[in-house]
């Protein structure tokens, strides 16, 4: 199994604000369903609630949520009561990566598990007002490669820029 992480972050590190996110990127979000459309995303209970009814569960991707209450039901989605149960149960995956997808609570933990070994976060090009952020991790433990440049154009009222994380 290969475990990754995918974020978009504002210049501070910020990645929502009043259980939300604060930019409306579609070529971002082009990128995020392009890079994990067939794959296994892995998310909060929070990030799942904040997501249109409309849009959930995320489509052409396996859903798993992430919830202490056993009794979370989320129709057509696994859930599990922690990471480690979580990754135990997708252990045997050979062809599908598992992305861990947010929010802040789920990517703290995320970022300390040993098993994870690639991430991509886009940096946005601007300071929003957040209340959750990604956390701050050793980069000195990561080889860093820019993918891809955005500039802003009228849909996309940001620029942004997308990097490739690989555990050195
Ligand atoms: N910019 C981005 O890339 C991005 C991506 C995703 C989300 N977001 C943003 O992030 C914000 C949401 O983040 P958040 O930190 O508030 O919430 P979250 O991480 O999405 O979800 C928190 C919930 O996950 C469950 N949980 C946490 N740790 C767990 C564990 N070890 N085992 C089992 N369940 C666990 C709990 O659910 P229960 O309460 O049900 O037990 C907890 O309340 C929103 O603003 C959203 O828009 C941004």
């Amino acid at each position: 199994m290969k475990l990754s992480l995918i974020v978009a972050m504002d210049q501070n590190r910020g990645i929502g604000k009043d259980n939300d996110l604060m930019w409306h990127l579609p070529a971002e979000m082009r990128f995020f369903t392009e890079t994990t459309k067939g794959h296994i995303v892995v998310m909060g209970r929070k990030n799942y609630d904040s997501i249109p009814l409309k849009y959930r569960p995320l489509p052409h991707r396996e859903n798993v949520i992430l919830s202490r209450n056993t009794d979370f039901d989320a129709g057509g989605c696994k859930v599990f009561s922690s990471i480690d149960a979580c990754l135990d149960h997708f252990s045997n995956e050979t062809e599908r990566t598992v992305f861990i997808i947010g929010g802040g609570q789920i990517y703290n933990q995320a970022i300390n598990h040993p098993r994870l070994e690639e991430m991509y976060i886009t940096e946005i090009n601007h300071a929003f007002e957040p209340d959750t952020f990604f956390p701050v991790f050793d980069e000195t433990k990561w080889k860093k490669e820019s993918i891809l440049q955005y500039q802003a154009d009228e849909k996309n009222p940001q620029s942004f820029e997308v990097f490739r994380y690989s555990r050195i």
